[in-house]
This record gives C-alpha cells, sequence and structure tokens, in this order.
C-alpha cells in the first residue's frame, strides 16, 4: 500500500540547502512513499487567534487540508537566530487548535552549515510538536551539522553516512505510517 507523505522546508531560500535535502530523501525514498511537496509557507497570513475559525483565509484551509490527508509528514529546517525560523512556526501556530498534527507520524530534520546542525531549532521544533500531538517517529529525527561540505552545488548527498542517515529516517518514517 502506498504511504502519502507530506514534506515541508522551512526555508523560503532559492539556494537552500534544507529544500534541497528534502528533495533529496524524495528521491531516496523507496518506491511505495509518494510525496507532495507543501509550498505555502510564505503565503500564509501572520497567525492571528482573531482569523482562527473553521473557515478563515483560504491558504490556511489548504495548508489544514494537505496535512490531515498526508499519512505522515517530513519536515526539514534550518535555524534562525538560534530558532525555529518564523514562516515554520506561524504554520505550526495555525494548527494548534485545529488538530491535524494529532497522532501524525512525523520526521524532523535540521541541517546547517554550522557544527551544531540547527540543534536548537531542531528541539524547538519538537517540543511544538509534541504540544500539538505530533506522533515524532522513533529514529525518524536527524540534525546535519556543515550541511555544505555533505552535498554538492547541485543539491545531491555526496556524503554516503549522512545518506545513509537519511534512508533510516525515511524507513523510520515510513514504518510509522504504516500502523
Ligand atoms: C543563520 N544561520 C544560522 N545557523 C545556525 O545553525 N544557527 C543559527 O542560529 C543561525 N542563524 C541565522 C540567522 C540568519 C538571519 C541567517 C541568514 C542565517 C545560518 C543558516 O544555517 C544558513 O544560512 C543555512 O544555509 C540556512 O538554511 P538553508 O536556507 O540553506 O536551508
Amino acid at each position: 500500500k502506498d504511504i502519502h507523505i507530506l514534506a515541508i522546508s522551512g526555508s523560503l531560500r532559492q539556494q537552500s540547502s534544507n529544500t534541497a535535502l528534502m528533495n533529496a530523501m524524495i528521491a531516496l525514498a523507496p518506491e511505495n512513499m509518494k510525496f507532495s511537496v507543501y509550498n505555502g509557507l510564505g503565503e500564509l497570513p501572520h497567525f492571528n487567534p482573531d482569523h482562527d475559525t473553521d473557515e478563515g483565509a483560504s491558504e490556511v484551509r489548504e495548508l489544514r487540508k494537505q496535512i490531515n490527508e498526508a499519512d505522515g509528514v517530513l519536515i526539514c529546517t534550518p535555524e534562525y537566530g538560534n530558532g525555529v525560523p518564523g514562516v515554520l512556526k506561524n504554520a505550526l501556530d495555525w494548527l494548534v487548535s485545529s488538530g491535524e498534527f494529532i497522532n501524525k507520524p512525523t520526521a524532523v530534520i535540521s541541517a546547517s552549515p554550522t557544527p551544531m546542525g540547527g540543534d536548537k531549532a531542531h528541539a524547538s521544533l519538537l517540543l511544538t510538536l509534541n504540544m500539538i500531538n505530533a506522533v515524532i517517529v522513533e529514529g525518524g529525527t536527524l540534525i546535519i551539522p556543515h550541511i555544505t561540505l555533505k552535498m554538492n552545488k547541485e543539491g545531491m548527498i555526496t556524503n554516503q553516512e549522512t545518506k545513509r542517515d537519511l534512508e533510516a529516517v525515511l524507513h523510520k518514517l515510513g514504518l510509522a505510517c504504516n500502523i
């Protein structure tokens, strides 16, 4: 049976290493894992509880629909100022009350050119995902330091250990979605 994963990159940047990583994972994934990419982060309105209704903005409804329809979610994100990128946190804020993440198997990867790999954003993201009752997949989290040394300009993963780590994350995410 096919598994449908929604992939989200926390970076809006054209040359983003996290988006490249996300796309590399989609290419590495087993045949029965089908991916959609959510690319609406930049267009979502700023979270405002006054507008947090079932109706609300069409962009918010679309985000909720896409999460709802996915068997699992893959998030690849950078770290800005020791935290989760605002656009990604903004999207999650829209999902607190509506509950689409409840019981949703979720894999979380952070990548950064620094030696820390975006560990603070990673930890912070897990706090938020736990709060909204996502299922953080065991073995489905990965912090990737020195990302620029591990992929080439075309966005291909050149580091074999990283490639194996990413395949392991996909495997665990797939298993969690099958249950
Ligand atoms: C960064 N970067 C960064 N890196 C990190 O590991 N911790 C941090 O707190 C920050 N803070 C930060 C702030 C701002 C304003 C910028 C522009 C950058 C560096 C960041 O990891 C690097 O730019 C990555 O390449 C961003 O990810 P993408 O866009 O390549 O996916």
